[in-house]
């Protein structure tokens, strides 16, 4: 039998699902919390007591003061790190315990220049990136000129030279846009400054795994983004550059998939995203009232700030990320931003070029023709949100919950309502 120590959390959707809600409340049995994709595009918000926590790149285990990875999938802002460990250092008064893979590439202030002129030019086809540099970051890993942590360690003319390289193509393009050219000392000078920060904080991705194996320890793989942001699996051209699915963490984290144990994902009772691209199910201002749920909701974007857009929940695309993922239990979460609603409704199934669809169309072009058919239930309208036990549930809410489990055939076992740790309803 293979040993099951690495269990994950999955966004089924296009982010913001409450990853780091649940992440925070199961980390608890964990003694290490990884991140194995993306940068500090994520924003994972975390409510203990009176306290709000918002973090980018640092692993939402770092609250519960557990040893934090981020493996070589992630790309890395070492500014953002640093402010993010010192931060809850200081909120904490405990060490906070990071760790990051030798073969992760850095984002460097220039991948965040390019960011900002690609989608300057891209016009009104622009993704809608969070800024970070991550795309461009993702292109100078495949295209075998990024900048990884081990280069801090090796020799300082290598490193030199290979910042020089990657700048050759870069300078002409920001000087063609009139932004200042960056320079080689200055680049070096700048990563130099995080070496302290990172001694004894690296390892290798390979050992690290091995000896949490041997040692028999749990981690949680932390997913940041969610499924339809994926670069393969997702709404491309309007994803983000990296796999937020369960399949990418072996190959980012150096681990076989048969030590995989559970694959949680994270849905909302509704659908929301930031940034361009189509999201079938999105909801008319005119039908509800959606300024109420995307308050109730915290419907605004942990980095950015941008308000998300917000749908009815789509079951054609849970049930897609289910499989996809292997998922083999599923958190419902937001119940409570729904408490008011007469109806709610759940996408079923879409019309598209004269015919039903049940499945996903990856062809993006098909996607974008795609009509909702929904099937419409009663509302409960009744404050949910200090009931403890699923049996206590209102029946047209239970109904709901047994509806989605059916059509996406998985079971739900966590439901939230609220953003409190204590709001939250162990189903089964
Ligand atoms: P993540 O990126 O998947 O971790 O999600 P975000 O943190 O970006 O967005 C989720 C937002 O909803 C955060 O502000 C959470 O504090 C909040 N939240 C999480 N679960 C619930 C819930 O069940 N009900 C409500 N009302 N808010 C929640
Ligand atoms: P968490 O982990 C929601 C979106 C951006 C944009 C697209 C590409 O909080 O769920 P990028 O900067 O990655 O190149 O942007 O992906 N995006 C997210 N949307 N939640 C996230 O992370 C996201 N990370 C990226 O808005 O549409
Ligand atoms: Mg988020």
């Amino acid at each position: 039998m293979e040993k099951k120590n690495f269990d994950c959390v999955i966004g089924c959707f296009w982010g913001d699902e409450g990853k780091g809600k649940v992440i925070d409340l199961i980390s608890k049995d964990y003694q290490y919390v990884v991140r194995s994709q993306g940068g500090d595009n994520a924003g994972h918000t975390i409510k203990i007591k009176d306290k709000t926590f918002k973090l980018s790149i640092l692993p939402s285990g770092a609250l519960r003061n557990k040893i934090c990875l981020i493996t070589s999938g992630c790309v890395i802002n070492l500014e953002k790190l640093l402010n993010e460990v010192l931060e809850i250092e200081q909120k904490s008064k405990k060490k906070v315990k990071v760790f990051v893979s030798l073969n992760t590439h850095i984002i460097l202030p220039y991948h965040k220049i390019l960011d900002e002129i690609n989608e300057k030019v891209s016009g009104k086809n622009k993704i809608g990136t969070t800024l970070r540099g991550i795309g461009p970051s993702y292109i100078d890993k495949f295209g075998r000129i990024g900048i990884r942590i081990v280069d801090l360690f090796n020799d300082e003319k290598i490193l030199k030279e290979k910042i020089k390289n990657s700048l050759i193509l870069k300078n002409i393009i920001f000087k063609h846009f009139n932004y200042q050219e960056f320079k080689v000392n200055d680049i070096f000078n700048y990563l130099m400054g995080f070496k302290d920060f990172l001694l004894n904080k690296t390892f290798n991705n390979k050992e690290m795994f091995e000896s949490i194996l041997k040692s028999n320890k749990k981690c949680l793989f932390e997913g940041a983004q969610g499924t339809m942001l994926c670069i393969e699996n997702g709404t491309y051209p309007y994803v983000t550059s990296s796999s937020p699915t369960s399949l990418s963490i072996p190959l980012n984290s150096t681990i076989s998939h048969k030590n995989i144990g559970k694959i949680i994902g994270i849905t909302k009772i509704y659908c929301s995203r930031v940034g361009n691209g189509f999201m079938p199910t999105i909801i008319k201002p005119e039908k509800i009232d959606l300024k109420k749920i995307k308050l109730l909701g915290n419907e605004f974007g942990t980095v950015t700030g941008r308000e998300r857009e917000i749908g009815w929940l789509d079951l054609v695309i849970l049930k897609y990320s289910v499989e996809l993922n292997q998922i083999n239990m599923l958190s419902l979460m937001h119940l409570d931003v729904f408490s008011h609603l007469n109806i709610i409704k759940l996408c079923v199934g879409y019309h598209c070029n004269g015919k039903i669809l049940k499945k996903y169309p990856q062809n993006y072009e098909d996607f974008l023709k795609c009509v909702p058919i929904y099937k419409t239930f009663k509302g409960w309208n009744l404050d949910i949100s200090n009931i403890k036990k699923y049996q206590d549930l209102p029946k047209n809410c239970q109904k709901i919950i047994e509806y989605i489990e059916k059509y996406v055939n998985c079971k739900i076992k966590i439901l939230s309502v609220g953003a409190a740790r204590k709001k939250t309803i162990y189903k089964d």
